[in-house]
């Protein structure tokens, strides 16, 4: 059948046929056409329309570098979690930060948005803390809570526990992201690190923070350590994201989260410089880079400045103004309020044709939420969010 519908190689339609198609119970038919290719939608439709063209021709990666698309590209933060049924079956009888270094199942839990939505890209499923437990860090995720530090990191002794990551700590990555690779075929997969700001938070405070009270308190405080802390921090991030590229992952996205907590002049002494070195040392990989922080308004340009090819956008500065922010030669990826999703469709369709309207003001623009999905949200809405950014950026407006 897969034959008529799509001339597409016998290797593919194993691939198709295999894991992507194991849709689970409760996973939304898709019937009619394919919005993009009008192609009969039988499988996954964006599998098969990206066969021919390598990864490095996805749409994905072509607006990562500001190169033309026939429509503008779209993944969810959070795309894997607990909005999806299958996610919390495949999660019951195992902690978070278990799952993570598990590779089978982080490989399970990556495929599983893709089962039921057309996005153009695969994240890896892991978390920010996931480099300091590797490197012996007593950390661990409550559920409902975030990342717990058991010895939070306040003084200089404190720091001597914090080592460089090799590729040695990490072999679980190596092994989900390289099954990935091959399962994904043409899509790809973007791997991620935790932003400097964001981890040496969950080390100082000892586990998430409202106002961050304690870890302003040491960067104004004690600027030595502070920098020193995050240089640490920086060379985990380094190894750990390399590690993912030395697998296969075909972008990048670091998530300097909580980084907005912070004003422009403080970001630019205390943080910036480990970010900039980040992205430097992946520069030589050619993947793609994403620089992302939530309720970062204030410093987006100075985002910009750290060296990714892409600025990621929370919901709070339409996009329009963030190409204003931003210096050019730049992507956005971004920035439907992920809120907006528990309203009713119609709501959803208009703030999403006004994101997608916005974003073609930018040199090159990729679809996402401000943020991550909401645990509440329900899965229907993101499967139709998707096919809509997909057939109203494809359209010629006027
Ligand atoms: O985007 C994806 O699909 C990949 C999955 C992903 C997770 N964590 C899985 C996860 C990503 C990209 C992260 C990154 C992460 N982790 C960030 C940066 C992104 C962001 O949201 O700003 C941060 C700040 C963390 C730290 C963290 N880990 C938090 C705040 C939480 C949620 C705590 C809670 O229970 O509400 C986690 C746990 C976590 N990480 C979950 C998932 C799916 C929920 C765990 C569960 O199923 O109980």
């Amino acid at each position: 059948m897969l034959t008529r519908l799509c001339p597409v190689s016998a290797d593919l339609r194993r691939r198709v046929t295999g894991r992507l198609r194991n849709a689970p119970d409760g996973c939304r038919a898709r019937p009619g056409h394919c919005p993009v290719t009008g192609r009969p939608r039988q499988l996954r439709c964006e599998k098969i329309r990206n066969v021919n063209p390598p990864t490095g021709e996805s749409p994905f990666l072509r607006a990562c570098r500001r190169q033309p698309v026939p429509y503008t590209p779209v993944w969810f933060m959070r795309q894997a979690g607990r909005s999806l049924p299958e996610y919390r079956a495949a999660r019951a009888s195992m902690g978070m930060l278990q799952a993570c270094f598990t590779p089978d199942l982080v490989t399970e839990l990556t495929l599983q948005p893709l089962r039921r939505y057309h996005v153009d890209a695969a994240i890896l499923f892991s978390d920010i803390v996931v480099p300091l437990r590797a490197v012996g860090v007593g950390v661990d995720i409550k559920a409902g809570v975030g990342p717990v530090i058991e010895h939070p990191v306040r003084s200089q002794r404190d720091l001597q526990r914090l080592r460089p990551l090799e590729p040695g700590d990490v072999p679980f990555i190596s092994q989900a992201v390289s099954a990935l690779v091959a399962e994904l075929g043409s899509t790809p997969l973007i791997g991620f690190a935790g932003g400097p700001f964001t981890l040496a938070s969950y080390l100082i405070e000892g586990g998430p923070s409202k106002s961050f009270d304690t870890t302003k308190s040491l960067m104004y405080g004690n600027p030595a350590l502070w920098h020193a802390l995050l240089s640490r921090l920086a060379d985990i991030t380094i190894g750990f994201l390399r590690a993912q590229v030395a697998a296969g992952a075909a972008a990048i996205q670091l998530f300097d989260s909580w980084a907005g907590t912070i004003c422009p002049d403080d970001y630019r002494q205390a943080v910036l410089p480990h970010s900039r070195r980040i992205f430097a040392a992946l520069a030589g990989t050619g993947v793609p880079r994403i620089h992302f922080g939530v309720g970062t308004g204030e410093l987006l340009g100075l985002m910009g400045e750290a060296g990714a090819e892409v600025v990621g956008v929370d919901w709070r500065v339409p996009l329009d103004e963030a190409v204003r922010r931003v210096e050019p030669g730049k992507a956005l990826q971004g920035n439907l309020d992920p809120a907006v999703l528990l309203a009713p469709w119609d709501v959803v369709e208009q703030r999403a044709r006004d994101v997608v309207a916005r974003g073609r003001t930018a040199e090159a623009h990729i679809f996402n939420l401000g943020h991550g999905v909401l645990p509440s949200t329900d899965p229907g809405q993101l499967a139709r969010l998707a096919d809509l950014v997909h057939s109203e950026s494809a359209r010629v407006p006027g």
